[in-house]
């Protein structure tokens, strides 16, 4: 396993451009097998979890040729609706091709993706959604087989938790079916609303991601078509949060300021200087920061969990006591013991984390333990002082393209072993 070596202390200066987000990307791919025409997906990063959706694309039978950060897939020659255990148990967002090859094939298999670092991630509410539309599904045996022989038909379904994953599969799954589908309480994610008009630029008609109902329109024969990737606004999140904890001022460019402003409104009152600006976000910081009001994940446009660990990391050293409640995973705090060995003052109590601030934290060895957990670590080393070792950093590759390459360039010194 590699990691990062980070010497802490360098203020961050100039300026970085954001990548295209893999939560969009993901269901983007994802959708490319509901039409024989070919796809071109612009500012889709070659993440660790995108190439792992490619191999999924290419074992499935479609074809993909990346030319830098444009991909583009056609899936004429789709030949295989089963995805096997080992590629599911890689990346268990790959439960988001059960709608899609449900929706081409009339039937899909897959074996369950399982839970991961973030605790059991159940898929009833997707299950339940497919079924509304009419398909049968058998779990057996750690698999899954949906079928359709009858095709799929539209109706409304409501879900008890606005899952992202969910709202996905329903969204490309009801492409298919005859008749109008809404769903209601749906996630309003920024990536829902990019997977709405990549779907409708193929000639679907989907209306009101974004908001509380979402309605689709199936069964219209879908193109090709080109579409870029809306920003990353986690990975954007993670930049001002590194500004945060090292100090100095940054340019962050190919942002959507509006993605991301429950954090930025937390950095604020903590003390860091932000202006917003078209695709844009200027952030200066200077100094200790202060404890803020407690901070609660919700689903958009509340407080996203992803960014919780990468902000907790900023507040381990801010003036005052921070408290963090996690609402949407059950353990989404393993990266706090990584912390305290940094120095951090951190009481876990199930969903509630106390963060009580420290003058600095201290370099050490640390793991990461998830994908934005791993981020935080290195958010945490940027303003340590001494030198940070983060291993593991293939769970913090799923998700950031040359992160070290990136905080490099701003003047960290940061190395990959
Ligand atoms: C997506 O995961 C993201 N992943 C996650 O980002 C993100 O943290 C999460 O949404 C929340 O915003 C991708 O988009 C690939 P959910 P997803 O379904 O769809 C429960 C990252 O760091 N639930 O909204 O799996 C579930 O257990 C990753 O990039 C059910 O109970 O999240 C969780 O507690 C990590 N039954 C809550 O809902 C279901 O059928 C929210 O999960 C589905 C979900």
């Amino acid at each position: 396993m590699s990691a990062y070596i980070i010497e802490g202390g360098s203020k961050l200066y100039g300026s970085v451009r954001v990548h295209g987000a893999k939560n969009s990307a993901l269901p983007i791919l994802a959708a490319c097998i509901l039409t024989n025409g070919e796809c071109v997906i612009d500012d889709c990063p070659p993440l660790r979890d995108v190439e792992g959706t490619v191999r999924i694309l290419r074992r499935l039978g479609a074809t993909t040729v990346r030319d830098g950060d444009t991909l583009a897939v056609k899936a004429s020659a789709l030949a295989k609706n089963d995805i096997p255990d080992s590629l599911m148990r890689e990346m268990r967002s790959s439960v988001i091709f059960l709608g899609a090859l449900t929706a081409r094939y009339g039937s899909a298999r897959l074996s369950y993706p399982g839970g991961c670092e973030l605790g059991p991630r159940p898929i009833d509410l997707h299950l339940a959604g497919l079924r509304s539309l009419g398909a049968k599904i058998v779990e057996s045996g750690g698999g899954i087989e949906c079928s359709a022989p009858d095709g799929l038909r539209g109706c409304d379904i409501s879900l008890s938790i606005p899952s992202v994953g969910a709202t996905e599969n329903i969204m490309l799954a009801a492409t298919a079916a005859k008749g109008r589908t809404r769903i209601f309480n749906p996630a309003r994610e920024p990536e829902i609303v990019d997977l709405q008009n990549f779907l409708t630029a193929m000639g679907a008609e989907v209306r009101g991601a974004g908001g509380s109902i979402i309605e689709i329109e199936g069964g219209k024969p879908l193109h090709g078509a080109r579409h870029r990737v809306i920003p990353d606004r986690i990975v954007a999140a993670t930049y001002m949060a590194a500004v945060a904890s090292a100090g100095g001022a940054v340019s962050i460019e190919n942002v959507r300021p509006a993605d991301i402003a429950s954090v930025s409104a937390v950095l604020r009152e903590a003390g860091v200087d932000i202006r917003e600006s078209q695709n844009r976000i200027e952030v200066a910081s200077e100094g200790r920061l202060k404890s803020v009001r407690p901070i609660k994940t919700q689903g958009y446009p509340g407080f996203p969990t992803d960014a919780q660990s990468i902000i907790m990391s900023v507040m381990a050293s801010a003036q005052g006591t921070t408290m963090f409640v996690e609402n949407i995973f059950e353990s989404r705090y393993r990266h706090a013991g990584e912390l305290i060995r940094m120095g951090a003052d951190i009481r876990v109590e199930g969903r509630v984390a106390v963060v009580s601030g420290v003058k600095r934290l201290y370099g050490a060895n640390v793991s990461a333990t998830d994908l934005r957990g791993g981020a935080g670590l290195v958010v945490a080393a940027l303003g340590a002082e001494g030198e940070t070792a983060v291993g593991d950093i293939e769970f913090i590759e799923r998700g950031y393209c040359g992160l070290d390459e990136s905080l490099a360039g701003l003047g960290a010194k940061i190395s990959r072993r």
